[in-house]
């Protein structure tokens, strides 16, 4: 066993002498409160250690211990519907044993070791397996089966296989004989370095979508299932509103919810809601599908940046088991502080405001590892990675938001002045964008007997109309304008109200069917263009704008069903008629 001496501490950044035959990025066991470090640079006999957890009172000359391996997580039955602080360990388990304080040098336990699990086999002894394979089953929750899987790297004969029954995690399950005739244990749980991307057999095309029964991202601008997302805006504008509303209601199966240097507070309205809340897609509690990480403004620093890791690290594996994982951080801002404040304290050369210059690379780095996959157990998976950005003041010229719109592929711009408006979600829809509209567009049209895209290609079109009238408004004022585009100004009131703006606390319009969206949507294509040849035939602007009828059009959202195929029949009907008996009026 290696051992070191402290020399130095600076806050969560330790140096200590003796360290020439450390690893970099090795694990290591800090002072005499064993607390956790990890070495992130060896400069002769000098290494450099961040520590996960509170360093006051440590001193100089005492002991750094090698673990040998690098920061790891371990991955088996026992992580959903847990909660975990940045380096996996327990937390609703420590506070029962030891109340709201992480007691010191609690060490690096993670998943309970005690608890059985009834496991189910898919090979038998005799059976070739190969990496990455599920070689059998556990009921984790009521909606997860966890598929246990043959750990990577390794490939071999089954030589013997215990019962079915019921097994801890530490038990050994299976011995398997590689080629070189060296005999394996596989147990249900294994290590995996949280820094180093799980392999999947191939990488496959984002077309299908992350449903989130919000219109605004469901039709203007989806997310699609291993899909990259950023969710940047100031202070109060709706990102974790916005990845609450994702996590609560989107079609993945397994939710990882990292609370990554924000209020303590929003941690525990998530840890109160969701075991109260019914998963939409299953019925079952949403608990029973997430897994959260806590690493809240009040804890340690370095712990925090390693959460991302140990949060995509967990949506691999079980992107390996065949799921598809929807893994939200809030925010990354606060993790590339985290960055900063530990590389300011390595004494690293400073890149823009004071980032360290590898920001870019390990923002691309975390979102690199989302992505839609055949994985090595033949089964196809996902993770799909939503990222929120709290810029100072809003302000996205900024290296964290800039740096994150370059490896996104959707930007949901959240907008303060929308916010101020009380217009939520408050995404503005000029300056957001998907990437992935063109690869969906055979799903949509698969999915929907109506062309979508279409109507969502035209309700943009006007939306940028009524930016430029926006500007003559301003300085002249609507009367100037001729009917047709005051008809615009006012659908695109329709549109705004009546379809971007969504109550995430209202019970039909918290979660909208995509069915639901769409009959919107061509509700309001259809007022628009029966308006239009109503004004065609010379009919006044005020009285195309009938206050009733819009009234009940923009109303739809909360007075029809999200199953009601009928309302929406009846209103097309109304529509018709009342623009049909107007033309009639007037011609007459
Ligand atoms: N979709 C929404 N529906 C209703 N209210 C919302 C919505 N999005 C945001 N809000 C309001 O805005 C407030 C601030 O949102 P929050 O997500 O906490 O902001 P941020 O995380 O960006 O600081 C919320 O408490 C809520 O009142
Ligand atoms: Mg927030």
């Amino acid at each position: 066993m290696k051992t070191a001496k402290i020399q130095l501490v600076d806050g969560p950044v330790v140096k200590a002498l003796g360290m020439k035959d450390f690893q970099v990025r090795e694990m290591v066991v800090v002072g005499e409160k064993k607390l956790i470090g990890e070495v992130v640079s060896i400069d002769g006999d000098l290494g450099t250690i961040q520590v996960y957890e509170e360093t006051e009172g440590l001193k100089r000359d005492e002991e750094i211990i090698s673990t040998g391996s690098p920061l790891s997580v371990k991955l088996g039955p026992g992580m959903v519907s847990n909660i975990f602080d940045g380096i996996q360990r327990p937390l609703s388990k420590i506070e029962a044993e030891h109340g709201n304080f992480m007691p010191e040098g609690i060490g690096l336990i993670s998943l309970d070791e005690e608890k059985k699990w009834d496991v189910t086999f898919t090979v038998e002894k005799g059976d070739h397996v190969h990496q990455g394979q599920i070689f059998g089953t556990v009921p984790e929750t009521v909606t997860i089966t966890h598929r246990l899987l043959i750990p990577v790297g390794l490939e071999g004969e089954i030589i013997s296989r215990v019962d079915p029954g019921s097994y801890t995690i530490e038990d050994v399950l299976m011995e398997v004989q590689s080629e070189d005739g060296k005999v394996h244990e596989v147990k249900m749980a294994q290590d995996w370095p949280v820094r180093v991307p799980r392999p999947a057999a191939k990488r496959k095309a984002t077309n299908q979508i992350l449903i989130t029964g919000q219109r605004i991202l469901d039709v203007f601008f989806p997310i699609a299932k291993g899909g990259t997302t950023a969710v940047p805006g100031g202070f109060g504008t709706g990102k974790t509103m916005t990845q609450h509303q994702i996590a609560k209601y989107c079609d993945a199966d397994l939710i990882i919810y990292i609370g990554c240097g924000e209020r303590g507070n929003e941690m525990t309205e998530v840890l109160e809601d969701f075991p109260n809340l019914v998963d939409p897609n299953t019925g079952k509690s949403l608990m029973d599908r997430t897994i959260l990480i806590a690493n809240t403004s009040n804890m340690p620093v370095a712990a925090r940046e390693a959460s991302i890791y140990t949060g995509v690290t967990m949506a691999e594996y079980f992107r390996d088991q065949g799921y598809d994982v929807a893994l939200m951080a809030d925010s990354t801002s606060r993790w590339a502080e985290a960055l900063r404040e530990i590389s300011g304290r390595l004494e690293e050369m400073p890149a823009e405001e004071g980032y360290p210059a590898y920001l870019p690379s390990r923002i691309a780095g975390f979102y690199e590892r989302g992505g839609s996959v055949k994985a090595l157990s033949g089964e196809d998976g996902s993770v799909t990675l939503i990222g929120a950005v709290s810029p100072a003041g809003g302000d996205f010229s900024e290296p964290v938001t800039e740096n994150t719109k370059r490896f996104v592929n959707v930007f949901l711009a959240l907008d303060k002045n929308l916010a101020y408006a009380r217009h939520y979600p408050a995404i503005h829809w000029l300056t957001s964008y998907s990437q992935y509209l063109n690869q969906l567009r055979e799903y949509y049209e698969l999915a929907l007997d109506g062309d979508l895209v279409g109507l969502r290609d035209k309700a943009m079109d006007l939306l940028h109309q009524e930016a430029k009238l926006n500007e003559i408004v301003l300085l002249v004022g609507e009367e100037v304008l001729p009917d047709d585009q005051r008809l615009v100004l006012s659908i695109c009131h329709v549109l705004k109200v009546g379809f971007l703006q969504q109550n995430a606390f209202h019970s039909i319009d918290c979660f909208v069917p995509l069915t639901k969206q769409y009959q919107m949507l061509s509700t309001i294509d259809h007022l628009y263009e029966a308006g239009k040849e109503a004004v065609a035939n010379h009919i006044p602007i005020g009285v195309v704008k009938n206050q009733d009828l819009y009234s009940k059009v923009i109303g739809m959202k909360y007075n029809i069903a999200n199953d009601d195929d009928r309302a929406f029949v009846d209103l097309n009907n109304e529509i018709t008629n009342f623009y049909q008996d107007l033309i009639k009026e007037y011609r007459g």
